[in-house]
């Protein structure tokens, strides 16, 4: 594998709260190359927050350690607010699970997308319209004049779900965490923003955290796949493993997934043994 673009080691993060510490991120450790690697794992495994902790973005309650959190040659742990504002959305990109609070809802879509480009360009504002114009078309919007002049209020979710892709692809950054990016879209529109995002590693050598919930979509368009569970990473295989996954974490989550073709009175139960945690 080439070097690494992002290396992570012994990332936790925990909240202190009157019932105790929550441990939302367990120490984990892995790298990322000029690939796409899937994370996934049930609702609050910590999948969000470790995305969150690369680009310093955790609530103010939360505290995130780590041994190595490096970025090409920054070292992000020792990296002040100043220096992370000058990273995020230009060098490392991250969208956002719900695209409505990212935006700026005074501003319109159009001005948003074209004043992230002008700054990280410093293009003129002609230049940067035509970029935002050509952006909004490439993530499949159908009239994006007039989505330009839209507010993010009267766009539908999984529009503003591209227009946040959109927004974070301009600076054309090295990194990008998706977090849950084709949820909200529909079966066209996800496969169109599937291959934007595969088309921008294989080309240009982005490096993609992609978190999802969907393993069959993660055995498909990921390289390798990490499987977190409360916290941690159980396992970890090319995506194209996934379905001889041996964790019994994993394969409980293979064998919760709907099949066609099969009848089944009910839905297995996922089995969860204590001893994962300190494995
Ligand atoms: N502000 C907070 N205060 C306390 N605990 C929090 C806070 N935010 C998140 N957590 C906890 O951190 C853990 C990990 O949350 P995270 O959002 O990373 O989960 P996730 O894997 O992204 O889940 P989902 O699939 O539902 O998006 C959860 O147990 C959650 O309860
Ligand atoms: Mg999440």
């Amino acid at each position: 594998m080439s070097e690494p673009i992002l290396t992570v080691d012994g990332l936790s993060v925990s909240f202190r709260s009157p019932q105790g510490v929550v441990q939302a991120v367990r120490g984990i450790s892995f790298t990322v190359g000029r690939e796409k690697v899937g994370i996934v794992g049930e609702s609050g495994s910590g999948k969000s927050m470790t995305g969150r902790a690369i680009l310093k973005l955790t609530p103010p309650s939360a505290e995130v350690s780590a041994r190595v959190l490096r970025f090409r040659d920054i070292d992000l742990a020792a990296a002040d607010e100043r220096a992370m504002r000058g990273i995020r959305g230009d060098r490392i990109g991250m969208i956002l699970q719900d695209p409505k609070f990212a935006l700026n809802p005074v501003q319109t879509v159009g001005r948003q997308i074209a004043e992230a480009f002008r700054i990280h360009r410093s293009a003129s504002s002609a230049e940067a319209k035509e970029r935002t114009l050509a952006m909004l078309e490439a993530v499949k919007i159908r009239n994006p004049r007039r989505v330009f002049d839209l507010y993010p209020h009267e766009v539908s979710g999984g529009m503003g779900q591209r227009i946040m892709i959109a927004m974070m692809l301009i600076p054309e950054p090295d990194l990008l965490i998706a977090d849950e990016p084709t949820s909200a879209l529909d079966v066209t529109v996800r496969l169109s923003v599937l291959r934007i995002l595969d088309e921008l590693v294989s080309d240009r050598g982005l490096g993609l955290i992609f978190i999802s919930h969907d393993l069959n979509l993660v055995a498909t368009f990921c390289d390798r796949v990490l499987i977190m569970y409360a916290g941690r990473i159980v396992e970890s295989l090319p995506a194209v493993e996934l379905h001889r996954a041996q964790h019994p974490y994993t394969r409980g989550l293979l064998d919760s997934l709907p099949r066609i073709n099969e009848r089944r009175e009910r839905l297995p139960v996922l089995t969860r043994d204590p001893a994962w945690l300190t494995a």
